[in-house]
């Protein structure tokens, strides 16, 4: 009844912002992303007929706020006559600041706990629990390229390369530290329902998704760049027209954003993406990375740098 999992956080190209359906958290859109490789979670789930209730362990301290989100996705795997379990989750990059750190910790979540349980189940039918608890999860369980498709009832989640087939590199800028203003969950609702380009925004996705699509199958890291950065910038758009307004970004993240377009118009192969945070991440092409990050490293109000190349979805590490 003891089983561990490790994941890692994506980090989508076109982004996933806005509900259909609350209660079974379906995305009003589908989204494409990018499956980290040296970021990750590692999580221990130990379900236990001796203990009376579960325990949330993240990095070392017991976390009680987590916990009944976490809780509710074990039911999801498996069933909520399930024993109690002790969850230790272990995270090598900062958690809550618009890292992801929900979608590698879900992912490995529904992975380790199936484990647990002792029950068999699919790439494609985790990917579906991961997402019950966090949109963005789903896309973990997957490596590389990965798209997540929504339908009128469900989500399927597919790898569109892996990650050997183009190893783009992500730059991420740190600007600012500590968790988020408001969580993603809460912030898309409120766009869904105050922001006037709300339903723009959603009518437009099939096109970028169609165009990254193609740009990913075909190496075009140009055609990539474009679609990425506008559909980015849509979303934020959204973000910005909510009532009231949602705003992530700080000086910095504009200063990095500057930093990173001039950079491409000199010709360097790189982009920028930025989710429901502060951060700024830099997809940039494996000859670039160097470059990028010494410029992002310049830019006034950048407190770290974080490097990875493209990794593998989730998996069982324990038993192997
Ligand atoms: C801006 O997956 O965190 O990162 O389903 O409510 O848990 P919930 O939302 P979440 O939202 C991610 C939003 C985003 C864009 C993206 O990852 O596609």
């Amino acid at each position: 009844m003891q089983a561990s999992a490790k994941a890692q956080p994506n980090i989508a190209l076109i982004k996933y912002w806005g509900k259909r359906d609350r209660a079974r958290n379906l995305p009003a859109v589908g989204s494409i992303s990018v499956t980290l490789a040296d970021l990750y979670t590692e999580m221990d789930i130990n379900l236990d007929a001796d203990v009376d209730s579960d325990v949330l362990i993240v990095n070392g301290s017991v976390d009680e706020q987590m916990l009944p989100r976490i809780s509710r996705c074990l039911d999801m795997v498996a069933g909520d006559q399930r024993n109690a379990a002790t969850i230790d989750s272990r995270s090598n990059f900062p958690v809550a600041a618009g890292l992801a750190s929900s979608a590698s910790a879900f992912a490995a979540a529904v992975v380790a706990t199936a484990a647990a349980a002792g029950l068999e189940r699919t790439t494609a039918e985790l990917a579906r629990l991961a997402g019950r608890a966090s949109g963005s999860a789903a896309r973990s369980l997957y490596g590389g390229f990965v798209e997540l498709e929504m339908s009128d009832d469900d989500i399927a989640v597919s790898s569109l390369i892996p990650a050997d087939a183009w190893p783009l590199k992500v730059v991420i800028a740190i600007t600012a530290g500590g968790p988020k203003p408001i969580g993603s969950g809460e912030a898309m609702e409120i766009s869904r329902k105050t922001s006037p380009f709300y339903k723009c925004w959603v009518d437009d996705q099939a096109q970028d998704l169609d165009a990254a699509r193609s740009a990913i199958k075909n190496g075009d890291f140009d055609g990539l760049a474009n679609t990425a950065e506008h559909n980015c910038l849509k979303m934020h758009s959204v973000m910005w027209t909510s009532r009231p307004a949602v705003v992530y970004w700080n000086a910095a993240t504009l200063e990095c954003l500057r930093a990173i377009r001039d950079l491409r118009s000199q010709g360097v192969g790189t982009f920028f993406t930025v989710d429901a945070g502060p951060q700024v991440k830099a997809i940039c092409l494996a000859e670039d990375e160097a470059r990028v990050r010494d410029a992002l490293q310049s830019v006034p109000g950048v407190l770290s740098i974080i490097t990875s190349g493209l990794g593998p979805g989730a998996r069982l590490t324990r038993p192997a």
